[in-house]
């Protein structure tokens, strides 16, 4: 099957790197369906591109199941959505942890929940998680964050052991610091100096752009990923050099 003729699901894809995904597999032809939580940028992106949105709160995991079932076959699916709280962990509580891990880890459990069964019925898919380096490195601020990225890249692995047989691959992508909504949040709250630092922790000493990242999501989805699986590529501009 030819990538063009992919029925791919990506979550959280209004924004930044998700929408640099969408835009990238539209591009290259495959039918595209994208969910985010942001109606307005959603549909925005959906009328740009052709691919098709709809609205939901990717924590909601009845929801999430439905849409699986509604929509599906799916041959690709790329698990992108995710979010992130700056706190040291004294400063974090409970309800900070239930959060992070339900929308870094949780989320990608319950859409691969919903998908697996029909990919294994066609004995064939491309699972693609977007983890960051902070899964691998840990991050200052970002110990809950870290720990759902780690946990996620966990999943990539044992996901990937387990359906091989079907020939499904399941891989992830560890960005780096990538100039995104997200970060600008950043910006915002602690001011222009954390895009120098941000760039300071990397090799190349810039921040990259969400569609770097989507260029190596397209190909772990491609046929040309055929002989990989269970592997996690950094974006990072060699942040993860070493790890
Ligand atoms: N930007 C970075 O520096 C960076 C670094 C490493 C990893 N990542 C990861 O890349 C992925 C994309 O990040 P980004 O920087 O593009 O972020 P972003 O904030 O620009 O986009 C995230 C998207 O997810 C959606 N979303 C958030 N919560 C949701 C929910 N509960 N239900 C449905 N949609 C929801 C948002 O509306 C938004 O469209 C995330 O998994 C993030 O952890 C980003």
């Amino acid at each position: 099957m030819s990538v063009r003729e992919r029925r791919t699901l990506v979550t959280g894809g209004a924004s930044g790197i998700g929408a640099a995904i969408v835009r990238r597999l539209r591009a290259a032809g495959d039918h595209v369906i994208f969910c985010d939580r942001d109606e307005i940028a959603g549909h925005i992106l959906a009328e740009q591109t052709g691919a098709i949105f709809r609205c939901l709160d990717v924590t909601h995991f009845k929801a999430v199941d439905e849409l699986c079932r509604d929509t599906q076959p799916f041959s690709v699916l790329v698990n992108n959505v995710g979010a992130d709280q700056h706190a040291f962990f004294t400063q974090t509580n409970p309800d900070d942890w239930r959060f992070l891990l339900s929308i870094n880890l949780e989320a990608a459990m319950a859409f691969t929940h919903g998908v697996l069964p029909m990919m294994q019925a066609a004995r064939f898919g491309r699972i693609v998680n977007v983890a960051s380096e902070a899964g691998r490195l840990g991050s200052k601020g970002g110990s809950v964050y870290s720990a759902a990225k780690a946990g996620l890249i966990g999943f990539t692995r044992s996901i990937a052991r387990e359906n091989a047989r079907y020939g499904i691959t399941v891989n992830a992508v560890a960005p780096g610091p990538i100039h995104t909504p997200m970060v600008d949040r950043g910006v915002a709250e602690y001011g222009e100096k954390l895009l120098q630092d941000m760039a300071d922790f990397t090799l190349m000493k810039r921040l990259g752009q969400p569609d770097e990242v989507a260029a190596a999501v397209v190909f772990l989805a491609s046929d040309e990923a055929s002989y990989i699986t269970g592997e996690v590529l950094g974006v990072s501009g060699g942040m993860g050099c070493g790890a």
